[in-house]
C-alpha cells in the first residue's frame, strides 16, 4: 500500500497548511521533550519492528476506543450511530501515521502536517477529509489523556521481534516522546495563538 493510495492522506501536499511554528522554536520544543539523535536511530528501528504489525496495533486501539462509548461518540453522529465509513478511513491515515511517526524526518512537511492532524481533530477542520457528518470537534482533555493508551500499548509491540530490553526501553522513551511533541503541536487550533 503506497501513501498516495489512502484517501485523505494529504502529507507534503499543497492542500496542507503551513504550521505555525517555526522549524527553529521546533528544535526547542525537541529540546523541552529531551528529543534527540539517538531518539531518531530507535524510532527507525521501532519503524521496523512495528511494519508488520500496523494491524495488530489497530485492532488495539480501535477496540479500546469501541468499547468506550464516550470515545467513539467522536466517530458518531451524535445521535448513537457510530459511522463505519468514517472509523475505517481514519484508520488507514492512522497506520501511515505509525510509519510516519518512526519514519519520516521531523521537517518543515512532517511540521505542517502535524498541523493538519490537529485542525482534522478540531472543529476546523474535522469531518471534512472523509466529507461525513459526525461531531463536529475532539474535546481537548481527551487528547491529552490518549498520550497514555497510545503509548503504554505500543510496549509490547516492540517487544515482539527479539530485541534487547535496552533496545525496547529505548525504543519506547523515542515513541513516548514523539507522541507528547505531536500532541503539543496539535494542541496550536486549541490553544488561543498567543498562547500557543
Ligand atoms: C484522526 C491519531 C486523539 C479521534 C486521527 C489521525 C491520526 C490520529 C493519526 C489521522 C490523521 C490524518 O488524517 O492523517 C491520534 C493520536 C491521538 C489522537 C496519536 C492522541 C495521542 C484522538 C482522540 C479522539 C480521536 C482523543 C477521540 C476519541 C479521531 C477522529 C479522527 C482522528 C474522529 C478523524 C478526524 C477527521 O475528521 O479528519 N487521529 N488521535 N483522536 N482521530 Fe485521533
Amino acid at each position: 500500500m503506497t501513501a498516495t493510495a489512502i484517501p485523505g492522506y494529504d502529507y507534503g501536499t499543497a492542500q496542507v497548511a503551513h504550521a505555525p511554528l517555526s522549524l527553529a522554536d521546533f528544535e526547542l520544543l525537541k529540546q523541552a521533550v529531551m528529543f534527540g539523535p539517538d531518539d531518531e536511530r530507535y524510532l527507525r528501528m521501532a519503524g521496523e519492528v512495528l511494519a508488520d504489525q500496523i494491524d495488530d496495533v489497530l485492532d488495539l486501539w480501535y477496540g479500546f476506543v469501541g468499547s468506550h462509548p464516550h470515545l467513539l461518540y467522536y466517530f458518531t453522529d451524535g445521535q448513537g450511530h457510530a459511522q463505519n465509513e468514517y472509523l475505517a478511513a481514519v484508520r488507514r491515515r492512522f497506520g501511515q501515521w505509525i510509519l510516519d511517526t518512526c519514519r519520516r524526518p521531523y521537517d518543515q512537511v512532517w511540521l505542517d502536517y502535524a498541523y493538519e492532524i490537529g485542525l482534522r481533530h478540531h472543529r476546523h477542520k474535522k469531518n471534512q477529509t472523509d466529507h461525513v457528518q459526525a461531531v463536529p470537534h475532539i474535546h481537548f482533555r481527551y487528547m491529552v489523556a490518549f498520550m497514555y493508551p497510545i503509548t503504554a500499548t505500543i510496549k509490547p509491540f516492540l517487544a515482539k521481534k527479539g530485541h534487547s530490553p535496552e533496545e525496547v526501553e529505548a525504543m519506547y522513551q523515542a515513541w513516548f516522546k514523539s507522541v507528547v511533541m505531536q500532541v503539543a503541536l496539535w494542541s496550536a487550533p486549541y490553544v488561543a495563538s498567543e498562547d500557543f
